[in-house]
């Protein structure tokens, strides 16, 4: 199995976990990275690439974007009807070249240890590109602290995760430069600082059981064990500070 077979089944198993938790801050950086648009967004056309559950075309659409379409690799996440919705792998495109006036990537591209041949099929389908990724030097420490928890309990982070973090969140500087490796004339990256409003030790533990390469693992626990797993976590966590994202915009066309 590839890294983006493991990633795309890992996704689909943890859509109820990730609708839970991760959803609603990622609604929130979403709302920031439409502020960010480089192209008139009334009346545009906008491809969500790596939609997930759709929050990144829903800012847009808010903000005046008239069709919009959300392409995932796992089905389960997608958004349901009435939203447009496709099944599809960012480095084949299922649509004519053109298609689009934006292409948004939220939180899509770190899933490549190279986000070229992504973007180089993001620009053969629309002119312009608005893509987000956690800064690399960000971190929160209900995280590792997390992670500690769910060691004790026994979980392993499934193979493609590792694969996936070996290269994940380049700087923007590197997201820009893949950008113009990519084919676009203009890139430009920036970091701004997200408030998620994920401030509780419950949301902090909803934001990492929701996540990918756990959700599947802890939604497969007896009730029990989830019950104890969840108050270690809450109890880890408790005290620690809001979950103040920084993430980096690019913007190229
Ligand atoms: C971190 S989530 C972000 C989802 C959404 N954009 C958001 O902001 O909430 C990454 C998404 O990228 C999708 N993805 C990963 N690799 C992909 C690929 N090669 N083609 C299409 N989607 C992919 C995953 O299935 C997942 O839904």
């Amino acid at each position: 199995m590839t890294p983006a077979e493991g990633a795309g089944e890992a996704y689909d198993a943890a859509s109820t976990g990730w609708r839970a938790g991760p959803e609603r801050m990622y609604a929130r950086m979403a709302e920031v990275m439409a502020a960010h648009a480089p192209v008139a967004l009334a009346g545009a056309r906008v491809l969500d690439a790596g939609a997930g559950t759709g929050v990144a075309g829903e800012a847009l659409r808010r903000r005046g974007a008239r069709c919009v379409v959300a392409l995932d690799l796992a089905p389960t996440m997608l958004p349901r009807p009435p939203a447009l919705a496709a099944v599809g792998d960012l480095t084949r495109l299922p649509f004519a070249a053109a298609s689009f006036d934006l292409a948004a990537a939220a939180f899509s591209l770190n899933h490549f240890t190279d986000p070229v041949p992504p973007m180089t099929e993001l620009r053969r389908v629309a002119g312009a590109l608005l893509a987000t990724a956690y800064a690399p030097e960000w971190a929160h420490p209900a995280k590792e602290a997390v992670d500690d928890v769910l060691a004790r309990h026994g979980h392993r982070p499934p193979e493609w995760y590792a694969v996936v973090r070996a290269d994940a969140n380049p700087g923007g500087e590197d997201l820009a430069t893949f950008a113009r490796a990519a084919g676009y004339g203009e890139a430009r990256a920036e970091v701004v600082e997200v408030s998620t409003g994920m401030n509780t030790p419950a949301d902090l533990v909803d934001w990492r059981f929701g996540m990918a390469h756990v959700a599947p693992w802890v939604g497969a626990l007896p009730t029990g064990e989830r019950v104890a797993l969840r108050r270690a976590a809450e109890t880890a966590v408790t005290g620690m500070p809001p979950l103040v994202v920084a993430m980096v915009v690019l913007t190229a066309r």
